[in-house]
């Protein structure tokens, strides 16, 4: 699903890791080579020569995404058993489901870097690896679901078709499957609203609730403001960024606010008003200090995710004994025949 800005780098580290590569005189041919591909707006593949920080850059950016893909099943997941008919069960399976598919695709694309997974789930288990902040908000009613697939799916479709240009070849090709999928996402949760929408007064209040409550995390989503990402510019420079946060966040907010028009639901910001010399929807501030204190772990369900992520990987322990036990009895099977 998301990200903030799909990379929370480590303040100053990815500059310093750029400027070492220079500084050790890689081998000046191949970067050469390299940037020729990036100004060509041609796909680096895993086999290629790239600077270790554009490699560990990247690594970071899909394994956070990969990781985000599957604690996003969770909030969701809460309401699977709970969601008032077949057919909104039927979607919201579907949809959960999906979204654990794109986290298989995005490790397999890590992977492709030269990292194993285990060793990305590890760094997910254990808090070292960071997933999106906007998964550790809790799903306290039904119109949370609808509120998810409109805004956060929506935000995350804003962040991702960027990049399904990304220079890494693994990563784009992954993207366009996904933003397909994000598509119906952000569909199926406007429509859930649009219904809730025409009911009873307590189901659009139900709504108009859920919706105070996520649209601010949600801006919070694209990352710092582009003032306060100094690593944004080599995103840019390597073509893994290709819109800033700050840009990506208004075209949100100029899709947004047309859209709860017409659902009937009133976004929390009374500084948000069409900008006519700008072009653009004016909108008030951001509390960053909310967003980094969850990104560091305190926001309200932090622990609450990573604790039932790591039951589930430990509850799953038996499922990859037991695959691992049938491919190798496979095997031994197939050398027999062989012989
Ligand atoms: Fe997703
Ligand atoms: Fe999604």
């Amino acid at each position: 699903m998301y990200t903030q800005a799909l990379d929370i780098p480590e303040p100053r580290q990815q500059v310093r890791e750029a400027d070492a590569s220079k500084a050790d005189g890689l081998d000046a041919q191949r970067q050469t080579q390299f940037d020729t591909k990036i100004d060509g707006d041609r796909k680096i593949e895993p086999q290629d020569w790239m600077p270790e920080a554009y490699r560990k850059t990247l690594l970071r950016q899909i394994s956070q995404h990969a990781h985000s893909e599957i604690v996003g099943m969770l909030p969701e997941g809460n309401w699977i058993s709970r969601a008032p008919s077949l057919k909104r069960k039927a979607i919201l399976l579907a949809k959960v489901q999906d979204e654990g598919g794109h986290g298989l695709y995005l490790y397999s694309a890590a992977e492709t870097l030269g990292t194993s997974r285990d060793s990305m789930l590890d760094a997910l288990h254990s808090g070292k690896a960071k997933y999106s902040s906007i998964f550790n908000y809790p799903t306290l009613t039904w119109a949370d679901v609808g509120t998810i697939g409109w805004l956060v799916d929506g935000a995350a479709i804003m962040n991702q078709v960027p990049i399904c240009r990304c220079s890494f070849g693994p990563y784009a090709r992954a993207m366009i499957r996904i933003c397909k999928e994000e598509s119906f996402h952000q569909r199926q949760g406007f429509e859930n609203l649009l219904t809730m929408m025409k009911g009873t007064l307590s189901q659009r209040e139900m709504v108009q609730d859920a919706v105070n409550r996520w649209w601010w995390p949600v801006l919070a989503m694209f990352g710092p403001p582009d003032g306060d990402s100094p690593n944004s510019a080599l995103g840019m420079r390597w073509g893994i960024k290709r819109i800033s946060n700050d840009d990506l966040r208004q075209k949100f907010v100029d899709a947004t606010v047309p859209q709860a028009q017409i659902l009937g639901v009133t976004l929390p910001d009374p500084d948000l008003k069409w900008n006519a010399e700008r072009g653009h929807q004016g909108y008030g501030a951001i509390d960053w200090d909310e967003f980094w204190a969850v990104v560091n772990g305190n926001g309200p369900c932090n622990k609450e995710r990573l604790a039932t992520r790591v039951k589930a990987h430990a509850d799953g322990q038996w499922v990859r004994d037991a695959a691992l036990a049938h491919a190798a009895k496979k095997r031994v099977r197939e050398i027999k025949e062989a012989a």
